[in-house]
């Protein structure tokens, strides 16, 4: 239970103001950022400045405005750079190991099209776990199926956690890639990915990291991480729907061939073959939105001016005021951990007897947001049991606060007696 300077902080959100679409909507609960994050105006502005002020084809020109659109995607570049850790000795950010992509899954596709089906041969292990989304699942089952490689499932035990013991028994010398969630998207749990990684890599793996729900919470650092790859999207952190991020290590990315050609992805082209541009250009084919990566680079500048840890630490106090406040409820059911500090945003939950899609569609009415269905995690979902393959899940960002979360408790009271009436 959170004690009462606690709960204090999180009374009011000192950030919905800066947010248009909260702050012009004082009613809406949104209890859905894992989904989606909202936009801080500055981020809007910034999308826009780029259209009215330097809107060129980047990349192409050696005009001032084109020059301008590229150092734009450049600059982007090293403020996610150094927001995940991806700096050289002296602190410098390094923004040639940031690949942009439109978004996590297409990050992930990448690693599996060109690392997973340059190296994988039959008989290869590809080690996943059952808490993926599919973004980090389906592309792993069809270059499995491609190459004949086996897709082998690290699973949790009953309290949520992928434990050494199952680590060392499935990640063995026959694992080539590793390619693990870092929160889980349903569970809300982090998984030790520097334990997980440092048994891939004694093993000889790769390993891949899906850090969507990762990097908008926690300080993710990627000297720390233990990690070959990175994958997230800048729309979980505030940034603009359409861009994702690819980090890699220089050698990793070096030595993995491009994922879709064409553009300035190249150095020089004959009609029979073509010589690769070095990494990022490698993997961005075709005209890029420098306006997105633009505006995620504001939507950085955004979470470093408010103070990172200060939000990471008000999200977590906000976590575990939903986590206890959905577990006091006599007929709902958590579906994870029970200890609100475990879990990273999202609480996935059950109301008995009543679907899932049944009960958001009630809370909507009340304007209050949440989302209802199998998350993208069907095998998940099967694991754990869940008959109708539906669960609901409230998640929280910085910007929520406790007036939320009652809002989705009282509103759960209503639903229950839209069902039950007042027993
Ligand atoms: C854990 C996880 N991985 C990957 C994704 C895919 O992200 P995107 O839809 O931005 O590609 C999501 C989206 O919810 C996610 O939660």
């Amino acid at each position: 239970m959170l004690n009462n300077e606690e709960l204090a902080e999180i009374e009011q959100s000192p950030y919905k103001a800066d947010f248009p679409l909260l702050a012009q909507n004082p009613d809406l609960v949104f209890l859905d950022s894992a989904a989606t994050a909202q936009r801080p105006g500055v981020v809007l502005d910034a999308q826009r400045r780029f259209y009215e002020t330097m809107n060129a084809n980047p990349l192409r020109g050696l005009y001032r405005l084109s020059v301008e659109a590229t150092a734009a995607i450049d600059d982007a570049r090293k403020k996610v750079a150094s927001f995940i850790g991806a700096v050289d000795e002296a602190g410098n950010p390094c923004g040639n190991q940031i690949v942009f992509t439109r978004n996590a899954s297409e990050s992930l596709n990448l690693v599996a099209w060109t690392l997973g089906r340059t190296i994988l041969k039959p008989g290869d292990d590809v080690v996943i776990s059952i808490m993926e989304h599919h973004s980090n699942l389906i592309p792993w089952q069809q270059v499995c199926r491609a190459t004949g490689a086996n897709l082998v499932y690290l699973r949790m035990n009953d309290d949520y956690t992928i434990t050494p013991e199952e680590v060392a028994a499935k990640i063995g010398p026959k694992a080539k890639i590793v390619s693990v969630t870092q929160v889980s998207n349903v569970l809300g749990v982090e998984n030790d990915i520097p334990m997980i990684a440092a048994r891939a890599h004694e093993m000889g793996a790769y390993m891949v990291v899906d850090g969507a729900q990762s990097v908008p919470h926690l300080r993710v650092d990627v000297r720390k991480l233990g990690c070959d790859l990175l994958a997230f999207s800048a729309h979980k952190m505030c940034g603009p729907m359409g861009i994702g991020v690819l980090w890699g290590k220089p050698e990793v990315l070096d030595a993995m061939p491009p994922f879709l050609t064409g553009g300035e992805m190249i150095d020089s082209v004959t009609e029979t073959d073509a010589v690769w541009a070095p990494v990022p250009q490698k993997f961005e084919a075709g005209t890029q939105d420098a306006a997105g990566s633009y505006a995620f680079g504001a939507a950085i500048d955004y979470l470093n001016e408010k103070g990172f840890d200060a939000l990471e630490k008000r999200e977590r106090l906000l976590a575990r005021y939903l986590t206890d406040q959905l577990a006091a409820l006599p007929y709902v059911t958590v579906i994870g951990p029970a200890d609100g500090a475990r879990h990273v945003g999202s609480v996935a939950f059950d109301v008995h007897g009543i679907h899932p899609h049944d009960v958001a569609s009630i809370l909507d009415m009340d304007n209050v947001c949440i989302r209802a269905g199998h998350h993208c995690a069907q095998p998940l979902i099967n694991e754990l049991g869940v008959e109708i393959g539906s669960t609901c899940r409230a998640s929280v960002a910085f910007y929520n606060d406790k007036q939320d979360i009652d809002r989705l408790v009282a509103g759960l009271d209503k639903v229950w007696k839209v069902f039950n009436g007042n027993n």
